[in-house]
């Protein structure tokens, strides 16, 4: 069983711990004193925490997550900056969430729906009850039109112990670089560990990043146990299946997330992996309207278990015999997506445009200008307890850039054309070790022709 440790090797004490700790240190300080005192328990239990933003997917709008360990009210007071602050409320409610393991501990998980914002304008809120209020966050409603440039930061596979890249994205987040984070799976390792007191850590620890901007997420393998119900549970993603597959719309961008453990976790229900594929069919038809289209030209798709990839580590990816491509590369390209993000591997890799394990460049001066099939960037680095992946010695044909630093990914969806994708190295303080321009001047399946 997994502990978070400290620096010195010990466990960190979770809240519950501290207050008993507190009184247990109170009672023994008063023990020795004569005077008889009343004592206090901090209101740990029904203290708001583990706060953090996702986007319902309707526009003006911006849902807020967070955590007690009793049964409070949900309610998010806020205000616009620079204006009175919290002068508007907006109520939820709470979701009991009992994890499965064998505390059977029991979390309330609260969801405020705050709607009506102002495209673009900063709003400072705080969230709870009159038991307990959250510190103060601040986040910017997602602007609604199709012509502007989100700016995103994604990766995959970051964990409780060791979230080597988190200290640089708290801070750029919190500076306003980014307008949406992508975890592309695989959280905490595990968030059901020592009865979920690993999720709670690690809710904890993303709240620096999560509480400001839509953190947007999808499963990973690690999320599997007891049906995923950590995962489902804690995060609230737009549509109604508790965040396993579902699409969103974010200036010319249309993304779908999805899960790849349907393929992998049967015992779960093989009729996932049918429901799923009829899912995204019908979202990628409804995307390729031509008046869809237009507006959100780019389709972007994230799932954790790459199609493709050059690994060592035995993963099917690694031996080319992908579940994931085997059951969705077809849709994905006769439906013209034109990125594909991964994560699952401890590693960053460009891909040249490929279907079918063959290369699909633009041309051989500019192999992303006009490309001929979808493109995958797989980034999985930014920092866990299972350190980095290796590579196998001579990648194939499709594999344009590989690198095993702990890092992140940055993306802007500049316009309709133009969409950029660099990669942070957190081990080269930072460095921008990779970047591409992928160019499209047409989309959809017509510009594989
Ligand atoms: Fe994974």
């Amino acid at each position: 069983m997994q502990d978070s440790k400290t620096s010195l090797g010990l466990r960190k004490l979770i809240p519950e711990e501290k207050a008993k700790m507190l009184s247990v240190g109170v009672f023994l300080f008063l023990s020795y004193s004569t005077a008889p005192v009343v004592l206090g328990v901090p209101p740990i239990k029904i203290q708001p925490e583990q706060v953090h933003l996702s986007y319902p997917g309707v526009y003006g709008s911006m849902m807020v997550t967070w955590t007690t360990f009793d049964e409070a009210d949900s309610m998010v007071e806020y205000g616009l900056l620079g204006g009175k602050l919290f002068e508007m409320m907006a109520k939820g409610s709470s979701t009991i969430f009992v994890d499965g393991g064998s505390e059977k501990r029991k979390l309330f998980i609260h969801r405020v729906t705050l709607s009506a914002l102002r495209p673009g304008f900063t709003y400072v809120y705080h969230c709870g009850s009159g038991a307990g209020w959250s510190d103060i966050f601040y986040f910017t409603a997602l602007n609604e039109s199709s012509d502007w440039s989100p700016r995103f930061a994604l990766f995959g596979d970051m964990g409780n112990e060791n979230p080597q890249s988190l200290a640089r994205l708290q801070k750029e987040t919190q500076v306003g670089m980014y307008d949406v984070i992508l975890h592309i799976g695989d959280f905490a390792y595990d968030m059901d560990e020592d009865n979920a007191r690993i999720g709670d850590e690690f809710m904890r620890q993303v709240e620096s990043i999560a509480a400001y901007v839509p953190y947007m997420t999808c499963p990973g393998n690690h999320e599997n146990s007891y049906n995923f119900s950590n995962y489902r549970y804690r995060f609230s993603m737009p549509g109604d299946t508790e965040g396993l597959w579902y699409s969103w719309n974010v200036g010319p961008a249309h993304l779908i997330s999805f899960s790849t453990e349907v393929y992998f976790y049967t015992d779960y229900g093989l009729d996932l992996i049918v429901k799923q594929y009829e899912w995204l069919k019908k979202d990628l038809e409804e995307s390729n309207k031509p008046e869809n289209r237009k507006s959100r030209p780019w389709i972007i798709t994230m799932g954790h278990r790459p199609m493709y990839c050059s690994n060592n580590d035995h993963d099917d990816c690694t031996k080319f015999e992908s579940l994931v491509r085997k059951g969705l590369e077809n849709l994905f390209y006769l439906n013209g997506v034109d990125l594909e993000l991964w994560a699952h591997e401890h590693t960053y890799e460009r891909l040249w445009p490929v279907y079918g394990f063959m290369v699909y460049n633009g041309s051989r001066e500019e192999p992303y200008v006009n490309p001929k099939a979808p493109v995958h960037i797989i980034t999985g680095s930014a920092g866990c307890r299972e350190k980095h992946d290796g590579f196998i010695p001579d990648p194939r044909d499709w594999s344009a850039f590989r690198n095993s630093d702990y890092g992140y990914t940055r993306m802007q969806v500049f316009n309709s054309t133009h969409l950029y994708l660099e990669q942070v190295s957190d081990d080269q303080n930072g460095k921008v070790i990779d970047s591409m321009w992928l160019v499209k001047e047409q989309h959809g399946v017509v510009a594989w022709v």
